[in-house]
């Protein structure tokens, strides 16, 4: 049967890997799920990381098509938070046992590169934890700094891989530079995680085998995807969002490709589906990133509607993620949880 020769090949081509993406009968997609966790413990093991987010700037210079906090958004509440306050959610990040804090906001460059550089030493200086940084595009000379300071992953998600859409989805910005923001990143030291969106408008399996191909070619410590999700407050309020099942079938076909890659199972795949976490660990994902962000700011970070635990108290989050991890039969990391590509295995 040609999809069991498929699944047990070291690498796929795009045609193989569209072809997994198109898969539409139950048994067919299970028997990828299956692979796709039998990868996940051959590559990655049974160590679930969580990573804390805090939101801490929600202005935005950009305006993407699908995103809420979008700046042509003007009916979203603005906000940046405080150094003490990032300080305080980094402390109560680290009191959950969390050894990894991201610290991500929209392209605002208000936080000057050295305020950044600042957050990153006054963090280190208290805490022994990785930082994750996730600002969207900034100078070369940016990430070299903030890599010298301390920090030591940067999350730019690629969104997609096709030009076009890339162009249309980002008032006609380019991939290719993009991707050169991404080189920079790997170049100035970073573990680099990027990723992408499925299930948006006009995408086709063969833009999501790009999608995972480039990533593969960029061999990223991280990848993140993400299902669409419709946002009221953006052009693409009437397009539907991303089915639960094309989202798995992306992460597991990923997971396949990628096999030791960092991979989470996103606060947007939890949004969609109640057991949305559950689901995404047992197709390949390895990573969580519980959200710190403290209220009234939380409610404001709205990339898309309904977003998961928009209202549970963060510090509730470690020991029910660890529940559910559990029930799984993995158990939760308790190293910094970096690459595991070689590089970096002995940081
Ligand atoms: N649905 C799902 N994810 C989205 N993102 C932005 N808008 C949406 C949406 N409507 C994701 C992007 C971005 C991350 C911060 O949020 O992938 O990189
Ligand atoms: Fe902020 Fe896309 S709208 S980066």
């Amino acid at each position: 049967m040609i999809l069991k020769s498929i699944l047990k090949k070291d690498n796929l081509d795009k045609f193989e890997i569209s072809f997994l993406l198109s898969l539409s009968d139950k048994k067919d997609i299970d028997l990828l799920y299956q692979r796709a966790d039998e990868v996940r413990k051959k590559y990655v093991g049974d160590d679930v990381y969580l990573r804390g987010i805090i939101e801490f700037s929600n202005y935005c210079e950009q305006d993407c098509l699908y995103c809420g906090l979008r700046k042509s958004n003007d009916g979203l509440e603005r906000y940046r938070m405080s150094l003490d306050n990032i300080l305080l959610t980094a402390g109560n990040i680290v009191k959950s046992g969390i050894k990894t804090i991201v610290l991500q906001s929209g392209e605002d460059f208000l936080f000057s590169k050295s305020d950044i550089t600042n957050i990153i030493k006054s963090i280190k200086e208290k805490y022994d934890v990785a930082i994750t940084l996730s600002l969207g595009e900034r100078s070369r000379e940016e990430y070299f700094e903030w890599c010298e300071a301390g920090a030591d992953r940067y999350l730019l998600k690629h969104e997609t891989a096709n030009p076009k859409l890339y162009s249309m989805y980002h008032q006609g910005q380019n991939l290719a530079d993009r991707i050169t923001h991404l080189n920079y990143l790997r170049e100035a030291g970073f573990q680099i995680g990027s990723g992408n969106l499925v299930g948006m408008p006009h995408q086709t399996n063969d833009d999501v085998a790009d999608d995972i191909l480039l990533c593969k070619e960029l061999d990223v410590d991280m990848c993140s995807i993400s299902p669409f999700i419709s946002s009221p407050s953006t052009p693409y309020k009437k397009k539907s969002n991303c089915s639960v099942e094309y989202v798995l079938k992306t992460m597991a076909v990923a997971r396949i490709v990628l096999k030791n890659s960092h991979m989470p199972a996103t606060t947007a795949l939890a949004t969609l589906d109640i057991e949305g976490r559950e689901k995404g660990l047992q197709v390949g994902a390895n990573v969580i990133m519980p959200n710190f962000t403290p209220n009234p700011y939380r409610k404001n970070y709205l990339i898309y509607p309904d977003k998961k635990c928009l209202t549970d108290d963060p510090m509730n989050c470690a020991g029910c993620l660890s529940i559910m991890v559990q029930s799984l039969g993995r158990r939760i990391g308790v190293d910094k949880g970096h690459s595991l590509k070689k590089d970096f295995i002995s940081i």
